[in-house]
């Protein structure tokens, strides 16, 4: 028995030193240490060895036994560091340590208004048009009947670049754009800056509009409603109350301002809504056929709505923003939260 006992003993160390993996080393320790292993096997012939064999055959079990276990657990080891090597440990590296965490950008909610608003429309068959932020005194007032003593050409509004030239006061001047180009039937939304020369809690020198444009035959003030309204309850819910006011600007007629019920009080009344219970939102109308003149359409034949609404009061009531600045400071406190 205790040849068998030096055989199985230098079979394992010949495996052992011939051992390059830990599945390896594993498959080994079941072999000679486990329940169906040599080790196990030779306990229970030493039951029935002769009793003066016993205890010389019981200690040379018990130093194969150790033997096996020692080198099982240095060559573990010696495979575990190999393999922390091999990924790129190194000396003093503490592998439980926290990671250092990256910080990804996210779009400015602006953007995420612009986009938003952008998409409910392109639902609705609306295509998108641009037109340039420095505008001509014909484009941005004169084609859309606007008068030279009309209070938006107001130094105090107007960033004038020459006598005739201008930083668009609104995205209006679009439609004349898209007009002079194309013919009717068309539906535009036409995103982007406008600047106007005014600072405060509610005002920025530079801020963003979307105008609106339909044209067609048999266009009508119900068409308007239907659109603004899908428009407004997709943005605010579709519970939120609506409403148009009559009012005036000079390239639409009828003219309309649109209303929804305050979002912060439900219509109650609060300092949002200086009690009123409804917040303006955006300024609309048929299409004035002074304005269908100046870029050659027949107003005989076709009639449109209009609409120009500004995004940062639309995000500021979506996200309870109270001061419009805070867009443009770009404080990561702030910009974070979108
Ligand atoms: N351009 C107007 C403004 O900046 C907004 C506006 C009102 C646009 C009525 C329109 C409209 O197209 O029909 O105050």
């Amino acid at each position: 028995m205790i040849q068998t006992i030096e055989k199985h003993q230098q079979d394992f160390d010949a495996r052992i030193g011939a051992s390059t993996s830990l599945d390896e080393l594993k498959q080994m320790r079941i072999e000679f240490l486990g329940k169906k292993g040599c080790v196990s096997q030779f306990m229970k012939d030493l039951r029935s060895a002769p009793p003066e064999e016993k205890p010389a055959l019981g200690k040379h079990i018990n130093e194969l036994k150790e033997h096996i276990e020692r080198l099982l657990t240095e060559k573990t080891e010696e495979l575990e560091k190999k393999s922390a090597g091999a990924s790129g440990a190194v000396a003093g590296f503490d592998a439980s340590l926290p990671g250092k965490k990256e910080i990804a950008g996210s779009t400015h909610p602006i953007t995420e208004m612009l986009d938003e608003i952008t998409s409910i429309f392109f639902s609705l068959g609306f295509q998108v048009e641009e037109g340039p932020e420095i505008e001509t005194d014909y484009y941005n007032f004169e084609a859309l009947n606007i008068p030279k003593d009309h209070p938006a050409r107001d130094m105090q509004d107007t960033f004038y670049i020459e006598e005739e030239v201008v930083l668009r006061t609104h995205t209006s001047p679009v439609q004349i754009h898209v007009m002079e180009k194309q013919k009717p039937p068309l539906r535009i939304i036409a995103p982007g800056k406008v600047y106007r020369c005014d600072s405060d809690i509610s005002h920025t020198p530079m801020f963003h509009q979307i105008e609106g444009l339909m044209v067609d035959e048999n266009i009508s003030f119900s068409h308007l409603k239907g659109v603004i309204q899908i428009f407004l309850h997709q943005v605010f819910g579709e519970k939120t109350e609506v409403r148009f006011r009559p009012s005036f600007f000079p390239f639409t007629c009828p003219s309309a301002e649109v209303d929804i019920q305050c979002v912060i009080c439900s219509g109650k009344g609060c300092r949002v809504c200086s009690n009123s219970g409804w917040l303006e939102i955006l300024g609309a109308g048929m299409v004035d056929p002074a304005v269908f003149k100046s870029v050659d359409y027949d107003p005989e034949r076709w009639t449109g709505f209009a609409f120009g609404l500004g995004i940062e009061r639309i995000a500021m009531l979506k996200y309870g923003i109270n001061d419009i600045r805070l867009f443009f400071e770009n404080d990561l406190r702030f910009l974070k939260q979108f």
